[in-house]
């Protein structure tokens, strides 16, 4: 039997969808297609979500009587963030005979080298997508070979597209305008009965719920209770410091999102993104969870702003000219209260006095210990530590400048 997993929001579900189910279905002889209402998908944020039990009721309706479909609860009803390979899982146990197809949107296609497990997805799974015009098909297949020389096998198929989206239909329902044409009868109605996507919430609202699930979903519970430690100490310090407490809330929850990863797959997911190390990077592994963690939420989470990217990128390091936010979550990750080492009373108390004495002795701390180990200094920690020294001086020559001249 060949089984496709379509899966997605379905946020709502709509006549796009299931026309690409139908097509890929007759070209790919499939004998069901299997709709997967996700979670809290890990790969794009709505804030405007409608709950799973919605979603999933909607993928119901909307397929009923017609034999080519499953609906499954299997996401919705393990909760948290949704990964494909645990659902592949699951379902290669319960369908132990049947040959799995995995049905993206290009977007999403365009990222499979750095989902969680890619390489079980790739051997669980022919993974296939559509493009929406020529230019994004050449882009598909160039990726798509350098996925199968990973061992995937993809297929590309040119279907045309509706030009329905559910980001559409869920403005016109806010607008209070008709969505007929768009989603079966018994779908409007379920929208129109529920009061489905009436009021479209502002993104930033309760973004950082769905952020703490994505971070659940992908640390160790140790790592997962650090992150949210140094999320809270970030807002306290972003008080003291002149940085925005909710953005430093924020950074502080996806600082170590890559800290988890193993080593293979961030390096992995550094060349997915285009990163090439410097040969003192390659040397500093643990630096890489900070730069593919930014990569990440910029490019996959598409959290667009620089600040917490920055914060997030240069959160082991330092760097120069740091921003109020970079210093905040700097010394939050130094100073939140999961931690212990010898000197965290003195640095907590500097943290509460000020940035700049709290990163001279962070930074002083760090590099101490990387020459105890002989490990590499990475030149971004050097030139932090240069410029506070040189800050130092140039306010002491200042105060000195000021003393009277003596007789
Ligand atoms: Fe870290
Ligand atoms: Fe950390």
């Amino acid at each position: 039997m060949k089984i496709a997993v379509f899966g997605g929001a379905f946020n709502p579900i709509h006549y796009g969808h299931l026309q690409l189910s139908h097509e890929f279905a007759k070209r790919l002889k499939l004998d069901k297609v299997m709709l997967i209402p996700s979670s809290t998908p890990p790969h794009k944020l709505y804030a405007d979500m409608a709950p799973g039990k919605d979603r999933l009721e909607m993928c119901r309706l909307s397929v009923e009587g017609d034999p080519l479909f499953l609906v499954s609860d299997i996401e919705i009803e393990r909760a948290g963030a949704s990964f494909t390979a645990d659902t592949l899982d699951k379902l290669t146990e319960l369908y132990p005979n049947a040959r799995w197809y995995l049905i993206t949107g290009a977007d999403m296609f365009l990222t499979l080298g750095t989902w969680h497990r890619f390489d079980d997805i790739a051997r669980m799974a022919i993974l296939c997508t559509a493009p929406r015009d020529d230019i994004e098909s050449a882009k598909l297949r160039e990726y798509a070979a350098v996925l199968e020389k990973r061992g995937a096998k993809c297929m590309i198929e040119d279907i045309p597209k509706t030009d329905i989206s559910s980001t559409k239909i869920r403005r016109l329902i806010a607008a209070g305008k008709d969505i007929d044409g768009f989603v079966p009868t018994a779908v409007k109605d379920y929208i129109y009965e529920n009061s489905l996507y009436k009021n479209v919430i502002d993104s930033t609202e309760n973004a950082d719920a769905q952020f703490i699930e994505i971070i659940r979903g992908r640390l160790t519970p140790y790592r997962f209770r650090h992150s949210i430690a140094v999320a809270e100490q970030a807002k306290h310090l972003a008080l003291l410091y002149g940085a925005d407490p909710k953005k430093a809330y924020t950074a502080g929850i996806f600082h170590d999102i890559m800290k988890d990863e193993p080593k293979a797959a961030l390096l992995q997911m550094l060349s997915d993104f285009g990163i090439i190390l410097n040969n003192a990077q390659m040397a500093s592994p643990c630096c890489w969870h900070a730069i593919a963690g930014a990569e990440f939420v910029r490019n996959i989470l598409k959290i667009g702003d620089d600040d917490i990217i920055n914060a997030v990128r240069y959160h082991t390091t330092a760097r120069a000219g740091m921003s109020p936010l970079e210093k905040t979550i700097f010394i939050a990750d130094f100073t939140s209260l999961d931690r212990d080492y010898p000197d965290i009373d003195e640095m907590r108390r500097r943290a509460e006095f000020g940035s700049e004495v709290a990163m001279e002795y962070a930074l002083s701390y760090t590099i101490r210990e990387l020459l105890n180990k002989s490990a590499v200094i990475l030149p971004d920690a050097i030139d932090a530590y240069n410029e506070i020294i040189a800050l130092k001086q140039k306010e002491s020559d200042n105060y000195a400048a000021t003393k009277p001249p003596q007789k």
